[in-house]
């Protein structure tokens, strides 16, 4: 990381503040503030192309934003700039992430999937690796019992020694969170992590989401489609439309917000409430 870490008291763990990220002509991000509190579930809904994976993609190193700051305060409390940080740097922070199109190795099994993630979080170099030390050989064991932890936690342990290829959709989404989960996060970024899944595949997502964040005490940053289990596991929600923020705050008051329903519709919201579903797709 280009910014030394400085400790200041902040009940935030992302405060991302006047971020504006440009692709020649086109603004993927205008101007873009918003801030997420330490172990809060906030999602970010908005139509296609609203800017919501750039956002992610910001965070988490894959573009540097032309303006704005993003400020990531890690479990220790100390502050890190997170826009102009290197992705392998920001993941060792504590921020992790799944992909809106899956990223899996397919000719890995479950169980090596997950471990790359494990080993991500290690201190092991590859001489200490090469040397076998007592320290290296702890550590692989350790990795290997919190592999199949991870892959319990997910319900996926009965499936260890599988491809990931071959496992049902929902469940290579699942195994991507653990896979995501394996680098120890303290945030936690899902990008459309319910698309193309079953409806029970959803139901169980949505359970997985509250586990994470409950259990492992991991906020969580989301981007869905599906309002159902946006509105069934968020604290808050933050509204992009063409690279802005226009609404945020609690599911039910978002959910009806004009400015909302016409971003979604296209059109001025009704007036005697008809529209004020619209953005329940
Ligand atoms: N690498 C890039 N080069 C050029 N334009 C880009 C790039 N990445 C994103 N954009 C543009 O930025 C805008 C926002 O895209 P983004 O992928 O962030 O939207 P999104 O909200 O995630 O949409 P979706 O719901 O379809 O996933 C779009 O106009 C997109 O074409
Ligand atoms: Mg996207």
């Amino acid at each position: 990381m280009t910014a030394a870490a400085e400790v200041v008291a902040s009940s935030l763990v992302v405060d991302v503040s006047h971020v504006t990220l440009r692709f020649g002509g086109v603004v993927s991000l205008d101007d873009v503030s918003l801030q997420q509190h330490g172990g809060e579930i906030l999602s970010v809904i908005g139509p296609n192309g609203a800017g919501k994976t750039s956002l992610f993609n910001c965070l988490t190193g894959v573009y540097t934003p032309q303006e704005g700051q993003i400020t990531f305060t890690a479990a220790d409390g100390r502050s890190h700039r997170l826009n102009g940080g290197k992705p392998h740097d920001i993941t060792q922070l504590g921020v992790a992430r799944t992909f809106q199109n899956i990223r899996l190795f397919n000719a890995l099994t479950a169980f090596e999937n997950v471990k790359i993630g494990v080993e991500a979080h290690q201190t092991t170099g590859p001489i200490g690796a090469m040397l076998r030390l007592p320290h290296t050989r702890r550590e692989e064991r350790d990795g290997d019992a919190r592999t199949l932890e991870l892959l319990d936690f997910v319900g996926l342990r009965s499936r260890a020694n599988e491809l990931s290829a071959s496992l049902p959709y929902g469940g290579q989404r699942r195994l991507e969170i653990a896979r995501a989960l394996g680098t120890g996060p303290q945030l936690l970024l899902l990008d459309e992590p319910a698309a193309g899944t079953t409806g029970s595949e959803k139901v169980e997502l949505g359970q997985l989401i509250r586990r994470i964040n409950a259990e492992m005490g991991v906020s969580v940053l989301l981007i869905e489609h599906d309002m159902r289990l946006v509105m069934s596991v968020t604290d808050r929600v933050v509204v992009l439309n063409f690279g802005k923020v226009i609404a945020a705050g609690a599911p039910t008051d978002v959910q009806r917000d004009p400015a909302v329903v016409e971003a979604y519709l296209g059109a001025p919201a009704d007036t005697d409430g008809g529209g004020g579903d619209a953005a329940s797709r």
